[in-house]
């Protein structure tokens, strides 16, 4: 099991205060030499966290993966292709969504998905597509050439009851088993946590776990004290 680090919230930190800190550039070192496999960013198209200019400098910085998260739109594919990332996943993205809220709809939008899957092979980029766990959407990601799935772990990782979590952890080892079956390569992300992860990480068919807003949030808590304590050490001193 590997785990690829999301440094969004890093980027969301920095832009509500518009200025230049904290980088998420300045976090890859840390999370690779913590033992990440690779990094993930998001590049929406209204760029609230991920911004072009971190997309080309973590392109440059990440001596893992780089993970390029995005819509299948045009302007984000052709920054794409240039920037060659190692991975791309495709993701259905909403403007006014806080988060990335479902799996893509590959049966439906097969042709268009299709055509950007070619595109990024043509440049041998590696391409996931992150979808609900339902076999259609496997099969369909499989039949469009799609290297990878991740599977949205969202719906397991907010069940409010034992009995509904059971329920949904079969259902993404059900999916994680049958994409192995047929060969596509198996990720899994998104609302994963230090609570409801371990369930997840005991699949065998999954090969890489993406996760992101928990970690970020862990960092602020378990480093608050010494910021606290750097800060109170500046301030004490004579
Ligand atoms: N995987 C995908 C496709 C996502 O969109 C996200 C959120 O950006 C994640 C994984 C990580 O989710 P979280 O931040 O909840 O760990």
């Amino acid at each position: 099991m590997r785990l690829a680090v999301n440094i969004d919230h890093i980027a969301t930190l920095r832009q509500a205060r518009g200025g230049a800190e904290p980088d998420p550039v300045a976090a890859v070192a840390v999370c690779e030499r913590a033992g990440a496999s690779g990094i993930v960013c998001h590049l929406r198209e209204d760029r609230r966290h991920i911004n072009d200019r971190d997309v080309h400098l973590l392109r440059k910085t990440i001596t893992t993966k780089l993970d390029l998260e995005m819509a299948a739109t045009e302007e984000i594919i052709a920054i794409a292709v240039k920037v060659v990332p190692d991975l791309v996943t495709l993701v259905p993205e909403k403007r006014q969504e806080l988060t990335t809220e479902g799996g893509l709809d590959v049966v439906k939008h097969r042709t268009k998905l299709r055509k950007a899957i070619q595109r990024f092979h043509e440049k041998n980029i590696l391409v996931s597509l992150f979808i609900d766990p339902v076999k259609d959407q496997v099969d369909a990601s499989m039949e469009i050439g799609s290297d990878m799935i991740e599977i949205h772990t969202g719906e397991y990782a907010e069940a409010r009851t034992d009995a509904r979590r059971r329920k949904l952890l079969l259902t993404v080892r059900t999916i994680a088993e049958y994409g192995k079956k047929i060969g596509v390569g198996v990720n899994a992300g998104h609302g994963l946590n230090y609570t409801n992860v371990k369930p997840v990480a005991q699949i065998p068919s999954i090969d890489e776990m993406s996760i992101g807003h928990a970690i970020i949030t862990r960092a602020l808590v378990v480093g608050l004290e010494r910021a606290v304590r750097e800060m109170l050490g500046l301030i004490m001193k004579p």
